[in-house]
């Protein structure tokens, strides 16, 4: 592909965690690499430029995507808060950000939803991508609107989605529940690689390693080429007894987000015996 070919990309939530593990390579497949953050971030590749504005301020949107051909979002509230947090943060930004891209005529979103958009399905139980949602969160419902508004703008406006249930991505797998959820950096990588490159229309996939714990059937994942090289396997023996004190959180999927605030019956779902 010549220069001229490659695309321009949106890198929100730049100076994010995750935002770290895909610069590199969105810096070598990419003509220039918008790095879009509340925050301050410093551009290190040379095709790198950054851009600090709030998803919240509509109005900084136009100049943000203006020519670009893709936006890997990023940005977001990570964990569970109050409405008053999470509704600005991923529930206006997101209707703010696919309005704009649409506008733009961007042609991909590939965003970063959560395992916390499924975390009340119980351990037990194997989820896909067409399974319906069962949030653990206020946080987890933000992603659910995020994946349906995904949902809409490619159906109705032809604007593609690549929607990540990302588990929990970090160096290493840290407990027992991430012997189920974990992805490495370079499996998440490789995962936005394909949202950039596959064919589809609106995709949701699952954010995981090849772990064979996985509570996730990531067929979708597989057909669209990714094929994980990491898996939390070897960490087993290490972290197995790693588990929560709360048997509400290891019965779920979400863990302590799906714990947290539960005043339902707890019997009802066989979790103290
Ligand atoms: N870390 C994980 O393992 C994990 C797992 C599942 C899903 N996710 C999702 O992946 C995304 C990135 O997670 P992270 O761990 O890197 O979080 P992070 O908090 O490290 O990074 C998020 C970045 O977004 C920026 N941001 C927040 N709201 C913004 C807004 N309205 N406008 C502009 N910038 C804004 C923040 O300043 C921050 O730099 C989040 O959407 C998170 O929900 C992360």
């Amino acid at each position: 592909m010549t220069e001229q070919r490659l695309p321009i990309v949106v890198l929100t939530g730049a100076a994010g965690r995750l935002a770290q593990h895909v610069r590199p390579l969105l810096a070598a497949a990419c003509r220039e690499v918008r790095l879009c953050d509340v925050r301050p971030v410093t551009p290190q590749a040379g095709n790198e430029t950054a851009f600090q504005c709030a998803l919240e301020d509509a109005s900084q949107l136009p100049a943000l995507l203006a020519g670009a051909d893709m936006v890997v979002h990023f940005a977001g509230y990570p964990r569970e808060a109050a409405w008053d947090v999470i509704l600005p943060a991923n529930v206006a930004s997101v209707a703010n950000l696919w309005e704009a891209a649409r506008a733009a005529r961007v042609q991909r979103m590939i965003y970063a939803s959560s395992n916390h958009a499924m975390g009340l399905y119980p351990r037990a139980t194997t989820v896909g991508s067409e399974d319906l949602p069962r949030p653990d969160s206020r946080y987890g419902v933000s992603k659910v609107f995020m994946e349906a508004v995904a949902g809409l703008y490619a159906q109705k406006f032809g604007l593609k989605g690549f929607g990540m249930r990302i588990g929990h991505c970090s160096p290493e797998p840290l407990d027992a529940r991430m012997l189920s959820h974990w992805v490495s950096p370079r499996d998440l990588a490789q995962l936005v690689r394909v949202g950039m490159e596959a064919d589809y229309d609106n995709a949701i996939v699952y954010g995981v390693s090849d772990n064979a714990r996985t509570w996730w059937d990531n067929t979708r994942a597989h057909v669209l080429g990714y094929r994980p090289q990491d898996s939390a396997d070897p960490y087993r023996e290490a972290l197995q007894d790693k588990v929560s004190s709360d048997p509400l959180a290891e019965h779920f999927q979400g863990g302590d987000f799906a714990a947290a605030e539960f005043n339902r019956d707890r019997s009802l779902f066989d979790v103290d015996r």
